[in-house]
């Protein structure tokens, strides 16, 4: 808070004064919210200028590419810590100490299976179903077998919830492949690690158990840290505008895995895949980067561009550096999908119109390859944007329900009709 003030001067009335607000870091916020009091609102479609809450959780800076989780560089999370250690940040505000870490493991390694009762929900859906409408459907209907978790008022209660989320995530995320392929759910193991586990679920079968490679499961655990949380963007803000009416936290989080799914958010990774085996060769490279240009097509270069970043996207580095060890690992350095989109960005990154309007590769652009190359099907890859979005969604959530909040209710500049009667018959 400061004393600053902003003055709003409308022809024919009294000016409005306006108190401007302060972070921590970051541009300072007009508060705007007096001036419904004067017959006002504000007008900010897409909320391009609009900080729609108060949150400590996690900071961008857009035009310098820097991502903070309570304060840590996003790349020394990655590389220094584990997943595990992000959820556990995002979720209480801090690191955990040796002790916090060893309970939240156990707490965490010791709920990843779901209710038996789940599997038959799995029954109902057509085999080649989307799995992220599978998915939607499966987290919200966890609110149905978990009663004793949906008090949101009782703050155990929603610790409860939080740790079932994060642990279930990924059982429900590797059913939903397992269903897809005709072959019998893998229930987990305690002895692996979140991203390992993760890939035995994905990959074992009862006839045969899959070697969880250190490296991949290193580098799974990296993809999860790296989707951990972003701020407000549209799926986060979509779980908090759900919980500021009262619904249960799966509901909520189901709500925030529908609005991931578009190709304009989470959906882009699968859309990057899918945009690489289109073009198929680096020969035809700059007829898309000329569609993408063309105002008059709807093509867009997916995994490029972000409303906040205006520089590369920090968490792209870290992708795109993560991606060389699973290729060399696998042996797939001579990937055709990676050359196209190494030479795709380069090719971007020099272009007058992508440098003009500050288009850079974002976390999508490079996780699409590394799933690829694990054997991840490409329509599942936006269910693991969801899975490592999980603490984010949560600790959003959590964070607006522990404090002072209103039911979200925008409202709009109305353009239709005014009144008029219906005529008589
Ligand atoms: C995520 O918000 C988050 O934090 C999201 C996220 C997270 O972790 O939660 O980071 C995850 O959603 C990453 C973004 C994934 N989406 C894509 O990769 C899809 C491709 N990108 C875009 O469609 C677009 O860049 C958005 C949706 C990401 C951002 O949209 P904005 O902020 O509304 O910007 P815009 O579409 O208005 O673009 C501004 C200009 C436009 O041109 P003009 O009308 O000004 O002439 O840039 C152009 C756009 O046409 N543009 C592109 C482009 N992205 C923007 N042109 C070609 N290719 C692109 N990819």
């Amino acid at each position: 808070m400061t004393d600053k003030t902003a003055k709003l001067v409308i022809e024919g009335r009294d000016p409005i004064e306006l108190p401007v607000l302060s972070g921590t870091m970051g541009p300072d916020v007009v508060d705007v919210r007096s001036l419904t009091a004067n017959g006002l609102f504000t007008y900010d479609p897409g909320f391009v200028s609009t900080a729609s809450c108060e949150s400590e959780i996690t900071y961008i800076d857009g035009d310098q590419g820097v991502l903070l989780h309570r304060g840590y560089p996003i790349d020394q999370l990655a590389n220094k810590a584990d997943y595990l250690d992000v959820c556990y940040l995002l979720l209480y505000g801090d690191l955990p100490s040796a002790a916090e870490k060893k309970e939240f493991q156990h707490v965490i390694s010791h709920h990843t299976m779901v209710h038996e009762q789940m599997r038959q929900f799995f029954q109902g859906f057509r085999r080649d179903s989307h799995p992220m409408a599978i998915m939607v459907g499966v987290v919200g209907a966890l609110s149905a077998f978990y009663h004793d978790s949906l008090d949101i008022t009782n703050e155990r209660h929603r610790e409860v919830a939080a740790h079932r989320l994060i642990s279930k995530m990924p059982t429900l995320a590797a059913m939903t492949y397992k269903y897809s392929i005709g072959q019998p759910f893998v229930y987990p193991r305690n002895d692996l690690s979140y991203g390992g586990n993760f890939l035995h679920m994905m990959f074992s079968t009862p006839a045969q158990d899959y070697k969880v490679s250190p490296t991949l499961a290193r580098a799974m655990d990296k993809i999860f840290t790296l989707h951990a949380d972003h701020e407000q963007n549209a799926s986060t803000s979509t779980v908090r505008l759900a919980g500021s009416s009262g619904a249960n936290p799966f509901a909520c989080i189901a709500a925030g895995i529908a609005a991931l799914w578009g190709p304009a958010h989470g959906g882009a990774n699968e859309a990057v895949l899918t945009m690489l085996e289109e073009i198929g060769d680096e020969s035809r490279i700059e007829e898309f980067i000329a569609r993408a240009k063309d105002k008059d097509d709807p093509f867009r270069l997916m995994g490029f561009g972000h409303r906040v970043y205006k520089n590369y996207d920090p968490r792209a580095k870290v992708m795109k550096a993560t991606c060389d060890e699973v290729l060399s690992e696998l042996g797939a350095g001579n990937d055709p999908m990676l050359k196209i989109a190494m030479r795709l960005e380069k090719i971007a990154l020099e272009d007058e119109y992508f440098i003009e309007k500050k288009l850079y590769p974002n976390v999508d652009f490079y996780s699409g390859i590394i799933f690829k190359a694990l054997g991840i099907p490409t329509d599942m890859f936006t269910v693991l944007f969801a899975v490592g979005r999980t603490p984010g969604w949560i600790a959003h959530w959590k964070e607006m329900i522990s404090g002072a909040y209103r039911i979200g209710r925008p409202r709009q500049l109305y353009k239709g009709h005014t009144q008029r009667d219906v005529p008589g018959k």
